[in-house]
């Protein structure tokens, strides 16, 4: 996954674009090697992934944090992007992006699956940041351009930068869910939050629910008029709050998933697994991901005789995520248990029910591992939309496989024909399971052609010119 510094190349004084992107992540991060010597590695998640081609399409500029504490950068120019790279410190890293972000926002919209905490430094860090993320916005964007702010570490932003430069188009999309007003409430902080949103001229979501969750949250907390999809701000002026199910570049996964190497790749993955049957989980390492329901699951299962270990195989990628924040520490080992257990016990000398890999792989690797899985298992508690899940249906280019998708992931409003399950319900899952792979051939075919079709009508490019047409027509 790592890419090599000749990629890049640094930019000689500010360039100001049209059009300007603003996530917390750039498109790459800033790692060091073994001896020391610093490299560029593609940014972890779903957001990187979905923006990258937009971007590439573009000739625009990226705003956001390089994934170094400590370290100012030049702007610099990556896989033709312009990337103006903003500096956070060790002690923002911890407040601002572990803390508010992670420990704060992340679980309480993802329905307080994990309990949220709540610290006033960690607020004072996000409004720091948030400032200085607006500013880098506002110097790199030309006169009369489009600015478009991505995701909940930076839901300040798009209020900040309306203040400092009235003459920009302003679009803001949240990755994640936005909670129902029930737990909204909770936060602190919840009003200069609705407020932070409501300056952008469109407020993008995945679903329509969360999109009216915030609407109603606006008139509630804020006492603005609303009006349809439409909120009115004080000074009469108007914005927008709609659902944009992102997604992803269809023809580039299944391009991928037929190149000779990536084909090649996927039959020797078959091979060394030597199973008859094969489930795959793809993940990061995230608590709202079910991944320990998933694992208790498939163990049972296999405990009971559902699945033998002789002749089937679940293997689970779990990419590492936030690894200094306690509730990921926990889920590490949780997970590194449950597994240990299982396959201690019922594993044998030359077999291992579940093959765990807790590491990151390229693009094709993935691609590889989506061949040349019968079953792919979906199981988030909640999750905005869920990117893994179309990737495996752009990537199975014969038609066949079968995706079994939690009700709960945003994907699920749009891939009706998956087998969908309650992640909770860990019987129905287990029967779920069992169901999709004994499913007749002609069924998991009937079902994958449509969610091709979906997924290939409803790509990424398809996503983000309905967003900025409709920000365009907002203002
Ligand atoms: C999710 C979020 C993104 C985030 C990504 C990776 O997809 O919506 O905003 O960048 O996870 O998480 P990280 O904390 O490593 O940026």
């Amino acid at each position: 996954m790592t890419e090599a510094m000749s990629s890049t190349t640094q930019l000689r004084g500010k360039r100001r674009a049209d059009f300007v992107m603003v996530a917390n992540r750039l498109a790459v991060e800033r790692v060091f090697e073994g001896d020391g010597s610093p490299a560029w590695r593609t940014s972890p998640g779903g957001l990187v992934t979905a923006l990258v081609p937009i971007m590439q399409a573009k000739d625009g500029a990226w705003v956001g944090w390089h994934g170094a504490p400590d370290e100012e950068l030049e702007p610099f120019d990556h896989d033709g992007i312009d990337m103006v790279p903003v500096r956070l410190s060790q002690q923002e890293v911890t407040d601002y992006y572990e803390g508010m972000s992670n420990a704060t926002f992340w679980p309480l919209y993802h329905d307080s699956v994990a309990f949220p905490e709540y610290h006033r430094e960690w607020w004072d860090a996000y409004e720091v940041v948030n400032r200085r993320f607006a500013e880098a916005a506002a110097e790199a964007a030309e006169e009369g351009g489009t600015v478009w702010v991505q995701d909940y570490q930076l839901q300040l932003v798009p209020k900040l930068l309306r203040e400092l430069r009235p003459d920009l188009r302003i679009g803001f999309f949240l990755h994640i869910p936005f909670p129902p007003a029930e737990l909204f409430q909770q936060l602190p902080w919840r009003r200069a939050v609705l407020e932070g949103l409501a300056g952008a001229d469109l407020v993008g979501f995945q679903v329509p629910g969360a999109a009216s969750n915030f609407l109603r949250l606006v008139k509630r907390l804020v006492g603005w008029d609303t009006q349809r999809q439409e909120f009115i701000r004080p000074d009469g002026t108007r914005g927008r709050a709609a659902a944009y199910p992102i997604s992803i570049a269809f023809d580039t996964f299944d391009a991928l998933a037929r190149r000779p190497e990536v084909v090649a790749r996927a039959r020797s993955i078959r091979e060394e697994l030597d199973a008859d049957v094969v489930f795959l989980g793809v993940d990061r390492l995230d608590y709202t991901k079910g991944i320990r329901q998933r694992v208790q699951a498939f163990g049972e299962l296999f405990r009971d005789g559902e699945l033998d270990p002789a002749r089937a195989v679940f293997v689970q990628v779990a990419t590492p995520s936030r690894v200094r924040v306690d509730e990921y520490r926990r889920l590490r080992d949780d997970i590194d248990q449950m597994i240990g257990h299982i396959n201690g016990t019922l594993g044998g000398l030359a077999r291992t029910p579940i093959k765990y890999l807790h590491q990151g792989f390229p693009h094709d690797e993935v691609a590889a591992l989506y061949a040349a899985a019968d079953v792919m298992v979906v199981t988030p508690l909640r999750d905005g939309m869920n990117l893994v899940a179309k990737e495996y249906v752009a990537c199975r280019t014969r038609g066949d496989g079968a995706l079994v998708l939690s009700e709960f992931a945003g994907a699920a409003q749009e891939l009706k024909q998956a087998w969908q399950v309650n992640p909770y319900d860990i019987n129905g899952m287990k029967r779920t399971i069992v169901e999709a792979y004994r499913a007749p051939r002609r069924e998991q075919v009937r079902r994958m052609r449509a969610l091709r079709r979906q997924v290939a009508a409803h790509d990424i490019d398809r996503w983000a010119e309905t967003f900025l047409d409709d920000l365009r027509r907002q203002r």
